[in-house]
C-alpha cells in the first residue's frame, strides 16, 4: 500500500491554513495520505480535517516506550490513539541523535502495535557509515534490534529508510544506492518475519525528486518533512506516485 507520510517536526504551522490549500481531488484514492504535526495539534488537526479531508490520517511524531504510569513529560500511545492519531513515527535519527536507544525503539514499536498504532520504523545510515561501505551492516543491525524480536508482526508496521545525510540537507541519494538497500531490507524483513512489508523513503524529498524516486524498485511512498510544510508541494509530491 502506498504511503505518502508529512512529518511537521517542531515548526509552527496554521492547520486551517494547511488544509485550505492541500487539495485531495488530484491524489489518487489508493494513496494513504498522512499527517504528523506536533503532539499539541494532533487533536484539532483531527477534528478539522475528518470535516473536510476525510482522506487524511493522522500520526504521532513519537511516544512513550510505556502505555501509562508514572513517566514524566511522556505521551502514552493510548493517549495519542484517543485523540486521533492511528500512526507514530518510531526511531527517527533526530530521536535517535537525542539518546534514543535501540532497545528504547524496539519497545516503542511494540507499545505502539498494542496502543493500535501503526508503527512507522526509521532506519538508515549516517554519512561517515555509508563512506565507509557499512549501509548493509548498519540496516541489519537496527532490524535486528528494532523490529525482529517482535514475533507475529502483521502488516501493519511501516519502515521508513532514511540515510541521515539526506534529512534536511537537499543530498540526493543515487537510484542504485537506494534500489539497493530497499531490497536489502524488503529481503531481510521477508527472511526474518515471513512478511511483505510497506517501505518508504525519506530525505529531502521535493515534488522533483519524487517524480525520479518514486521509479525505485522497493519504494511504496515518501516521508517528506520540509517539503511537507507547503501543502501545495505536498500534494505535488503525491501526484508522482501514481
Ligand atoms: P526532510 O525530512 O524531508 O526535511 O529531509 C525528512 C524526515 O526527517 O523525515
Amino acid at each position: 500500500m502506498k504511503h505518502l507520510i508529512a512529518n511537521w517536526k517542531m515548526n509552527f504551522i496554521n492547520s486551517d491554513a494547511w488544509l485550505k490549500d492541500f487539495d485531495l481531488n488530484n491524489i489518487p484514492k489508493e494513496i494513504k495520505v498522512v499527517i504528523c504535526p506536533n503532539y499539541l495539534e494532533i487533536e484539532d488537526f483531527y477534528e478539522i480535517s475528518s470535516k473536510t479531508h476525510e482522506k487524511i490520517l493522522i500520526g504521532a511524531q513519537n511516544l512513550s516506550s510505556e502505555t501509562k504510569g508514572a513517566f514524566t513529560g511522556q505521551i502514552s500511545g493510548k493517549m495519542l490513539k484517543n485523540i486521533g492519531a492511528s500512526y507514530s513515527i518510531v526511531g527517527h535519527s533526530e530521536c535517535r541523535l537525542q539518546g534514543e536507544d535501540d532497545e528504547t525503539i524496539l519497545n516503542k514499536v511494540q507499545t505502539a502495535i498494542e496502543c493500535e498504532l501503526i508503527p512507522i520504523l526509521c532506519i538508515g545510515e549516517n554519512q561517515e557509515e555509508y563512506s565507509k561501505g557499512r549501509t548493509e551492516k548498519k540496516i541489519k543491525h537496527q532490524l535486528t534490534e528494532n523490529l525482529f524480536p517482535l514475533k507475529n508482526l502483521s502488516k501493519s508496521v511501516l519502515i521508513a529508510y532514511e540515510p541521515i545525510y539526506a534529512i534536511g540537507s537537499g543530498i540526493a541519494v543515487q537510484n542504485e544506492h537506494l534500489e539497493e538497500v530497499s531490497l536489502l531490507i524488503k529481503d531481510l524483513v521477508r527472511d526474518n518475519l515471513g512478511i511483505d512489508l510497506t517501505l518508504i523513503y525519506g530525505g529531502s524529498v521535493t515534488s522533483d525528486s519524487a517524480k525520479n524516486l518514486a521509479k525505485i524498485d522497493g519504494i511504496d511512498g515518501f516521508l517528506v518533512g520540509n517539503a511537507s510544510l507547503d501543502p501545495k508541494e505536498f500534494a505535488n509530491i503525491a501526484l508522482s506516485l501514481e
